[in-house]
C-alpha cells in the first residue's frame, strides 16, 4: 500500500522540524486578535501530528516558544502559556491514546509553574510510548543550549571525568536538550521567512529546508506532506558529489 503521504517510505525524512510562524499576521488578516491566530496555530499542531504519524515519520519538534518570546507583551506572554496549559489538560488523554512520547527542550523553568507540572507530567507518562517523538521547544534557544553544553562539558574536563582531547561531534551532540535524537533531516518554515530564528543551530547542519508561504493557523496535513514530497525530490549530497 502506498504511503499516505505520497512519498515511498524510503525516502521519508526521519525527524521534521518546523518554525511555526505567521499566527499574528493570520488574526490581523482577520481582525481578531492575536492570540487567536495562537490558538487556532495549535489546532495546526495536532494536524501535523497526526500527518507524521499518518506517514509513518518518528520525530516531530515544534518551535513553540522561544527564549526572545519572552519579550512579547505580558499579556500575549501570559495567553500562550494558558494556551500550552490547556493544549496539554486537553490533548494528554490523546498523546497517551496514540502513543506519542512528548518531550520538551529549552530552559523549561522559566515557565508558570503551573504549566510546568502539567508538562513535566505528560512526558513522564508518555515517556515509553512508542509511535512518535513529539518534541516541543519552549523557552528554547540554540546558542544558549550550545552555552549550556559547553558548561556542562567543561564541569566534566574539570572534575577530571572528561580528556579534552576525546572531545568530538558525537561528545557536543550528546551533551544537546536533544541528545538521544537523531538530526532533523527536514526543517519547515511557514509565512515565508527565509530566517532560522535561533532553532537547532547545530542539529540542522545538513537538514533540507522548506519554505511555505502559508500562514502557520492555515498550514494543513496536506501541506506537510507536499513538504514530505519536496523533502523526497531533494538530493542530499552531505558535502559529496
Ligand atoms: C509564531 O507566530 C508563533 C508563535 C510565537 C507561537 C507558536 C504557538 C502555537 C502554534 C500555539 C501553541 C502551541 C502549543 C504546542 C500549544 P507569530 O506570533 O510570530 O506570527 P507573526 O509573525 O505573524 O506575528
Amino acid at each position: 500500500m502506498s504511503n499516505p503521504s505520497g512519498v515511498p517510505a524510503d525516502k521519508l525524512p526521519r525527524h521534521i522540524a518546523v518554525i511555526m510562524d505567521g499566527n499574528g499576521r493570520w488574526a490581523r488578516e482577520r481582525g481578531l486578535p492575536r492570540i487567536e491566530g495562537h490558538r487556532r496555530g495549535s489546532e495546526s499542531v495536532r494536524a501535523c501530528t497526526a500527518a507524521c504519524m499518518e506517514a509513518g515519520v518518528p520525530y516531530l519538534t515544534l518551535y513553540a516558544f522561544s527564549k526572545e518570546n519572552w519579550q512579547r507583551p505580558a499579556d500575549e506572554v501570559g495567553a500562550l502559556m494558558l494556551l500550552l496549559d490547556r493544549f496539554l489538560a486537553e490533548r494528554t488523554a490523546e498523546i497517551m491514546e496514540r502513543n506519542i512520547r512528548l518531550r520538551a527542550i529549552g530552559h523549561l523553568g522559566d515557565l508558570p509553574d503551573k504549566a510546568r507540572r502539567r508538562l513535566e507530567d505528560t512526558i513522564a507518562k508518555s515517556a515509553n510510548n512508542t509511535a512518535l517523538t513529539l518534541t516541543l521547544a519552549l523557552s528554547y534557544g540554540a546558542r544558549t543550549e550550545i552555552v549550556d553544553a559547553a558548561r556542562e562539558i567543561a564541569r566534566e574536563v574539570k572534575a577530571g571525568t572528561l580528556d579534552p582531547e576525546t572531545i568530538d561531534e558525537n561528545t557536543i551532540a550528546s551533551h544537546l536538550y536533544t541528545a538521544g535524537v537523531p538530526d532533523p533531516d527536514l526543517l519547515v518554515r511557514t509565512s515565508g521567512e527565509m530566517r532560522i530564528s535561533n532553532f537547532l543551530l547545530w542539529q540542522i547542519s545538513y537538514a533540507e529546508i522548506v519554505v511555505t508561504p502559508k500562514l502557520w493557523p492555515d498550514f494543513a496535513k496536506e501541506d506537510l506532506f507536499a513538504a514530505m514530497q519536496e523533502y523526497a525530490r531533494r538530493n542530499r549530497r552531505y558535502g559529496g558529489i
